[in-house]
């Protein structure tokens, strides 16, 4: 292996650069040549396929910050559709005409979806991400729970999970991904921030956070000590949340509820509003169920409740929703983050330099500790070839007090106990910096544009 090519695709995380970075180290050390593509799978559609080179003379460039949030690659939810045979065929050219022998392909469910086309031409590897953690498997035999059940839509089916069995953390494939722990540590401040106000104003505070159809972000904001938590996975009952919400309205007068945008009922329908991403995994863009749940609230309790017991003009005045929506997503990604995903990346570049192909490079918890590993990229998929976003399981979580159960807690304390490093501590204090007052912003983008290189256009 000579020359890799990386790419970051789907929706970006605080942790690509930390990967990119890994993965650039770990070439260097090999001596293969890295060659980052821009903007995803949008960069391989392009005919001149805008690159970078990423370790000249095998030394990182000095745009790849580990620390930095975000991709210096760019990212786009475009992909290789695996039924596009003369696209697919193209795209390999471009890759042979770039003289690329193996491409790391930095990404989610969607990601490994759209790869797997690629697969047959190039060796492939996943190098995992997402703020969903969503990405794996609970134990290696869950994809045999997928069924396919007949419903009216175009496709005339939907996919369907029994439901799973018992495991232990030890077996759970891909652990946890790069971008989640800081996706947890945002929106748990977040939490902690919208609480004093609630309890300062008698209010119902309703935080809904990122996670599609996953709980796990959700789950994680448990830190911030919200008193209700909903998860899609776990679908609750109106009079059980009313209730709750009443006695703890009754005992501390406020109430925060953590919201994951893509709960539904108990007949499987979204509470809020959805669209399809243009992602290759199907997933849906979710919009709208924290308000649903205040419409919920507001209407069960009403207004004689908040005007006679907390003097609020109205139920309406009295619930309020907030998202902690693309901030989940960004900014400088805290050390558990930085660590996992440079380890990962550098997995991957190991995996392609010794052969492995359609495959993930995974972080697995054994005995108390972790250890990178990988995965047949099949091995994840159900047996019509579809990867579905993991669920987090309802072993994680108590449905009766809306929090973390004994095995969620034991879970998410394995990847928080040291997830903050005393450097993250320390960054705070960098945002008063004078200079952020008299300096414009310098985009990182400025200067990678001074690096792209182009492909001559091919002959029509
Ligand atoms: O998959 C990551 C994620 O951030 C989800 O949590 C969220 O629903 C979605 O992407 C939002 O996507 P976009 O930024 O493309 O609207």
């Amino acid at each position: 292996m000579k020359r890799i090519g990386i790419l970051t695709a789907g929706g970006d995380t605080p942790a690509l650069n930390a990967t990119i970075h890994g993965a650039v180290a770990r070439a260097n050390q090999l001596r293969i040549e890295a060659v980052g593509i821009m903007k995803g799978f949008s960069g391989l559609l392009n005919p001149t396929v805008p690159h970078v080179f990423l370790n000249p003379l095998l030394q990182s460039i000095p745009e790849l910050d580990p620390t930095y949030g975000g991709t210096l690659l760019g990212a786009t939810r475009d992909y290789v559709s695996g039924d596009d045979t003369e696209t697919i065929k193209r795209v390999a050219e471009r890759l042979g005409r770039l003289k690329i022998d193996g491409l790391i392909c930095i990404g989610g469910d969607g990601t490994l979806n759209g790869m797997q086309a690629l697969g047959t031409q190039i060796p492939v590897v996943l190098a995992p991400k997402t703020i969903d953690n969503d990405l794996g498997l609970n134990y290696i035999d869950e994809t045999t729970e997928w069924e396919r059940v007949p419903a009216s839509n175009p496709r005339g089916y939907i996919y369907r999970k029994r439901p799973g069995r018992d495991f232990s953390l030890d077996e759970m494939v891909n652990y946890c991904t790069p971008g989640f722990a800081t996706g947890v540590y945002v929106s748990a401040t977040s939490v902690q921030r919208i609480r004093t106000t609630a309890e300062s104003h008698r209010r119902i505070a309703i935080v809904e956070v990122m996670g599609r159809d996953c709980g796990m972000l959700a789950l994680g904001t448990a830190y911030g000590q919200p008193d209700l938590i909903l998860v899609p996975e776990s679908p609750f009952d109106d009079d059980h949340l009313v209730s709750r919400v009443q006695s703890l309205l009754e005992i501390q007068k406020h109430v925060v509820i953590v919201v994951s945008e893509g709960i539904v009922d108990h007949e499987g329908r979204p509470f809020g509003a959805v669209r399809a991403s243009t992602d290759p995994a199907g997933n849906l863009v979710y919009n709208g169920a924290g308000e649903a749940i205040r419409d919920l609230l507001v209407t069960r309790i009403g207004d004689d409740y908040f005007r006679e017991t907390r003097r609020h003009p109205s139920a309406e005045a009295a619930v309020f929703v907030r998202k902690v929506g693309h901030t989940q997503r960004g900014g400088r990604p805290i050390l558990f983050d930085r660590f996992t995903a440079s380890q990962l990346g550098g997995k991957a570049v190991d995996l392609l330099a010794d052969g492995f192909q359609d495959c993930v490079a995974t972080l697995q918890y054994r005995q108390g500790g972790y250890v990178l590993d990988s995965v047949p990229a099949n091995q994840l998929r159900d047996r019509w070839g579809v990867i579905h976003a993991r669920p987090m399981s309802p072993s994680f979580y108590d449905p009766t007090r809306f929090q973390p159960s004994p095995k969620g807690v034991e879970y998410l304390h394995t990847i928080f106990q040291n997830a903050l490093g005393a450097d993250d501590v320390e960054a705070i204090r960098s945002l008063f910096d004078t200079g952020h007052l008299t300096r414009p912003y310098y985009s990182i983008n400025v200067d990678i544009h001074k690096r792209i290189r182009r492909l001559p256009e091919e002959a029509q």
